[in-house]
Formats: structure tokens, sequence, C-alpha cells
């Protein structure tokens, strides 16, 4: 039987949803020194929550129920962060502190699991993801990088995180896609850039991409940040990928060699991102997660607005 043209046209791929998201955060956090001594970096926070939290609360939002978290033998506050704890659940049940109990509780909400993996030396993004190859397989998977914080609104998108409106697009493609946003040329050399064909405002295929190249050679300012969604083809390439920039092994290399085989899309999200991985970027999420707050807005803004007064005043 011929089937109508229509349903040809409109019927969507079957495509895999991605359930599992690997998190890298095996790298050294040098730039937070000396605070990383001890303190990772993904556990450095915005306001209330550690940077982890925010980047597992957008990936479970997008629907996934497996984390996968890529460390190292000094990051064991990330995994104690995820652990059930016992002793300060029962002080808080008997003090009556049921909302304190619930926030501690929810750090993972139920059905979705928490697996740690280890990176033995820190080799670069690419082979700290290839790490978690044993435990996602042959399936679609997210990467989100914890130190670029993605701030969605009700007013934009609906509220729906950024990893989650690049799991829709995945499954409506049946590609990969890989998040950009525009930077001036001047800063092309601090990401990676991509160039891409038929890029509708939103979406369009990666013809080129290129790990921190000067201005004069960058393809365009739509720069990478971090977060993927990818084709477990991804885990295959990087398993030869040799080191790249900065003598590491780079999954913007692999990426690369994705292009020819799969197709991979650029995806410019909704929401507003905030460098965490720098001192002015930890700052300013700080400011604008404050005076976004249910309760500390209005005092927060006044604090601010006394100490630029106090500290704008020209001594003479
Ligand atoms: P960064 O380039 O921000 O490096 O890594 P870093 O070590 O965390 O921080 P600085 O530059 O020294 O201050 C990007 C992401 O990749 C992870 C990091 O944890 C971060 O989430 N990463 C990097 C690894 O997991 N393993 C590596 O070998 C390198």
């Amino acid at each position: 039987a011929h089937r109508p043209r229509e349903f040809i046209l409109t019927a969507p791929p079957a495509l895999t949803r991605i359930r599992k998201a690997v998190f890298p955060v095996a790298g050294l956090g040098t730039r937070f020194l000396p605070a990383t001594k001890t303190v990772p970096k993904e556990m450095l926070p915005i306001v209330d929550k550690p940077l982890i939290q925010y980047a597992v609360d957008e990936a479970v939002e997008a629907g996934c129920d497996t984390l996968v978290f890529v460390t190292n033998r000094y990051k064991h506050a990330v995994a104690d962060y995820f652990d059930k704890a016992y002793e300060l659940e029962q002080k808080l049940e008997k003090a009556g502190k049921a909302e304190q109990l619930e926030l501690i509780r929810n750090v993972l909400p139920p059905g979705v699991r928490a697996v740690f993996v280890t990176q033995a030396e820190a080799l670069g993004l690419g082979h700290a993801v290839l790490c978690a190859r044993p435990v996602v397989g042959d399936e679609p998977f997210a990467v989100l990088l914890p130190d670029d914080l993605i701030w969605t609104r009700q007013s934009v998108a609906g509220g729906q995180g950024a990893l989650g409106q690049m799991a829709d697009h995945a499954q409506r493609t049946g590609g990969s896609a890989v998040a950009v946003q525009d930077v001036p040329r001047a800063q092309t050399g601090s990401y990676g850039i991509v160039a891409t064909e038929d890029f509708d405002g939103q979406a369009g295929r990666i013809s080129q991409i290129v790990e921190k190249p000067r201005p004069e050679e960058a393809p365009s300012n739509l720069a990478v940040v971090g977060r993927y969604v990818l084709s477990p083809r991804i885990f295959d390439l990087l398993e030869t990928t040799g080191r790249g920039s900065g003598g590491e092994i780079q999954l913007t290399d692999a990426i690369a060699q994705l292009l020819p085989l799969e197709r991979v899309d650029a995806f410019r999200f909704h929401g507003t991102r905030f460098d965490c991985g720098t001192h002015l970027g930890l700052i300013e999420a700080t400011v604008r997660y404050a005076l976004d707050h249910e309760l500390l807005s209005d005092a927060a803004r006044s604090l601010m607005q006394n100490a630029l007064d106090e500290m704008g005043v020209v001594e003479t």
C-alpha cells in the first residue's frame, strides 16, 4: 500500500530521548585557588545551592534519571553531597525542621540515581567524557559542565532549562546538539567556535568546529558552552583523539571528527549563561540570583546599592 504523502512529511522519526547525563567534575579548578585547594569548584555556592545542584536540576528537568559524575580522588565532597546524610536527617527530623529536611533529601529526586566514575589523571574534558563510557553504553547522552550556569526564567521558554530545550531538538533531528551563544569576536580564543549551514537563528548543522581560535581565524562568533547532547559514536572517536589545544584530550576535536559521519547541530538556547569558572562570572551569577530570590531580593538590592554608594565615594 501507498502511504499518504502528508504522513511521510509529518511523521517524527522514532528517536531515543536522552536519559543519562555526564558531569565532568575532575578538573583542577586552578582559577579558584586557594578556595579549590579543598573545595571543588562545583561545590562553590550561588546563594544557597552549589553549582553542581543547578546542573543536576537542569538534567533532571530535561528527563535524565541516571547522573554520571566523573570525579577524581580529591573530590569526595561531590560524592558526599549526593549521598544520604543519615545523622543530619535524624537531627533535622527531631528538631522538626521539615523544610530543611526536604531540601537535603531532594538533592536527588526519587527515581534518579547517581553513579561515580573516576578520571585517574586530568587529561582533558574529552578524556573525562570517555571515562563515562562504561555507564553510558550505546545510547545518546548529555554532558553538562556545571561551571556554566544557565539561568532560565519562567518568562523565557516557559522556564524550560537549556538542556531540556536541546534534548527536544535532538529528539526531533535524531542527531547530536551542542549549545552555542554569541560572543564578542575578541573572545573567540576562550571557546570552541562553530561554523554552521542553514542557521535559522536557533539551530543549524555544524560544518566546522575549532577549539580556541584567534579572532582573525575564527569561522564565526558562535561559541560552544557547556551543554551537549551526544551520539554514543563520540566514544569511539575519543578513544583515538590525541592531545590537542593545551596538551589536553579535547571533546571539541572528537566532535570535529563526528561532523562528517553524523548530524551535529549548534543550538542557541533561550537563557542567560554565567561563566562560573571565572571570578567575575561567579560574582555576576550571585548578584542575579540574589536579586531574583523570593526572600532575599529586596534586602540584596539595598545592600548592593549601599555598597555602590559607599564605595563610590571619592576620598580626597
Ligand atoms: P576547565 O577548562 O574549566 O578546567 O574544565 P578546570 O580544571 O575545571 O578549571 P581551571 O581552568 O583550572 O580553573 C572544563 C570542565 O571539564 C572538567 C572540569 O571539571 C570542568 O567541568 N574537566 C576538565 C575534567 O573533568 N577533567 C579534565 O581532565 C579536565
